[in-house]
């Protein structure tokens, strides 16, 4: 069944919590799709410290915590809908921390993200607070694993925007334009996640004629 994962980068049950489960229960409209739900709220989650030893071993993060947990729920996924709180016009801190011991996902998993649909979506408390730059670094993310990127149905420009006047909950349902985006963006990863997991076994099996790409799918980072 194809599948779509949804995160939420925020360390409380509020805003971007709603948000990203509304999102995947209009995903899960179309017949056929599935979602999880993951939160960084409550988990504990180090810091990246650069040891490389990730690197050195081509092995996932080696700082033991809750973060093992979301490297079997990624290796589930078809497609992604990650939501963040905007923290000082960014993805809050512990999204960051998230994406970045995420890093060896490329070595130790090559290509498993490349042609993955991402989306992404962000509260603020502020109508112009940042919403759109939050929901670039969440995008970034996905173009530096070879993802492919979903804005949506229907005009959500980069993603899911909303305004939620530091009101949590309430404060999504009262931004209607907000919310919409948000439900609109559940639509668009999910109709795209079909016609991504339809559409590669077919082009697996015309790839396999062409002589343009090669079967090795570690990536060129050494530049
Ligand atoms: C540390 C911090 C920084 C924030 N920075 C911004 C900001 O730059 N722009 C903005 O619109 N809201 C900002 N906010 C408000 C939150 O983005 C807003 O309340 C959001 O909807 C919270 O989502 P949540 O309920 O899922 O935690 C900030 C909140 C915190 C705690």
């Amino acid at each position: 069944m194809p599948t779509i994962l949804g995160i939420s980068g925020s360390p409380r049950k509020g805003a971007t919590d709603f948000a990203v489960r509304e999102a995947l229960s209009e995903a899960e409209k179309i017949p056929g799709i599935e979602t999880i739900y993951w939160t960084v709220r409550g988990k504990k989650i180090g810091y990246c410290v650069h040891c490389d030893a990730c690197i050195r071993n081509k092995s996932m993060c080696i700082i033991q915590d809750d973060l093992q947990e979301l490297e079997a729920l990624i290796l589930k996924a078809d497609g992604f809908i990650i939501g963040s709180p905007v923290y000082d016009m960014n993805v809050s801190a512990q999204l960051a921390a998230v994406f970045n011991r995420l890093r060896p996902m490329y070595l130790v998993h090559p290509g498993y993200l490349q042609n993955k649909v991402g989306a992404a979506l962000s509260t603020g408390g502020t109508r112009h607070g940042g919403q759109e730059m939050t929901n670039l670094a969440i995008i970034n993310y996905y173009l530096m694993h070879e993802m492919l990127v979903s804005g949506g149905l229907g005009g959500c420009y980069n993603g899911g925007t909303v305004w939620t006047k530091d009101n949590k909950v309430d404060g999504v349902r009262e931004d209607t334009t907000g919310y919409d985006t948000i439900k609109r963006l559940g639509l668009g990863v999910a109709e795209a996640v079909m016609l991504t997991t339809h559409g590669r076994e077919a082009w697996e099996a015309m790839k396999k004629e062409l002589s343009l790409f090669s079967d090795d799918k570690s990536p060129i980072r050494d530049h």
